[in-house]
């Protein structure tokens, strides 16, 4: 039987196992999906033995996402624009490397929660890696602005200027791309607000003004299993229109990886409903 796995430090939590095979019942198709916990300083030894074990396929989380993408043959180039890769796939004695995490998003924030993102205003909170994989997909929606703003100033302006270097921004697309610190993010609301920030796993929010929300925000945090976070709470109670988890993110990318591996793509809809009531 074809073997998967989702590895990171820690993976006990990940709802990764529970969706895959979610999705093989569903496409009929016969393949196991584990965990596979890593040491910090065992990330490259455990993949190797996965693979040397005749592992087809691991999904990556943090932290390992840029050590994955550092340890492939060949990459996609939405896995280079991102320098870091949630998804690897063995064959041929290939490791190739993708990023299905902004696809995920996209198609979370597109198809399920029915935001068109043309012409719209985006502000995304944080520059870490969460952030990283996120910009190139959403401004190639064609957003008006989208603006990365951050607690520290200067990694948000390393981002946007590392994205550029490596071609991920294409130079036609950088009077839309704006960096800043909190109390520089550009005047008036946002259509979309996404905290790419790992402030909710600390129950915290961002502290970012309440002036960014009005009745046609979507509030959306990444994090998933957390209920209303603080951010969304601050959210509403500033006025969003609406808000959401990044639950749908996470089957979204799932099933990215699910079509990279097995040519089939699942539909995710009724897998999305399932998860939320098997969470509540
Ligand atoms: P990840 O890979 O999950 O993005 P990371 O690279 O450590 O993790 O980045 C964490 C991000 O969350 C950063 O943007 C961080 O802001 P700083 O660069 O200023 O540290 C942000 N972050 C974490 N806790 C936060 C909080 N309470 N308020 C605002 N931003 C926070």
């Amino acid at each position: 039987m074809d073997r998967y796995a989702v590895v990171g430090h820690p993976v006990s939590h990940s709802r990764s196992p529970r969706i895959h095979a979610l999705f093989a019942e569903a496409t009929g198709q016969i393949l196991e999906y584990g965990l596979l916990p890593a040491d910090l300083d065992q990330f490259e030894s455990a993949v190797s033995q996965f693979r040397a074990e005749g592992g087809k396929g691991l999904n990556v989380t943090l932290p390992f996402k840029e050590r994955a993408f550092a340890l492939a043959t060949s990459a996609s180039s939405r896995a280079k624009a991102a320098g870091a890769a949630n998804t690897l796939h063995f064959k041929n004695g290939d490791i190739f490397a993708d990023n299905t995490d902004g696809a995920g998003l996209v198609r979370d924030l597109t198809c399920n929660l029915s935001k068109n993102l043309e012409g719209t205003r985006i502000l995304l909170i944080g520059a870490g890696g969460a952030a990283r994989g996120v910009v190139q997909p959403l401004l190639a929606e064609h957003p008006a602005l989208l603006v990365i703003a951050n607690r520290t100033p200067g990694r948000a302006h390393a981002l946007r200027e590392a994205l550029s270097e490596s071609g991920a921004i294409p130079p036609e697309w950088l009077d839309r791309c704006k960096a800043c610190g909190f109390d520089a993010i550009p005047e008036g609301d946002y259509d979309l607000v996404i905290n790419a920030t790992s402030s909710s796993l600390s129950h915290e929010a961002p502290a970012i003004p309440e002036r960014v929300y009005g009745p046609r925000t979507l509030a959306y945090d990444m994090v998933y299993g957390k209920g209303i976070t603080p951010f969304l709470e601050i959210a509403l109670a500033s006025g969003a229109g609406r808000v959401a988890d990044g639950l749908g993110m996470l089957v979204e990318q799932a099933a990215e990886s699910f079509l990279l591996w097995r040519g089939v793509r699942p539909e995710t809809a009724s897998v999305l409903q399932r998860l939320r009531k098997e969470m509540a």
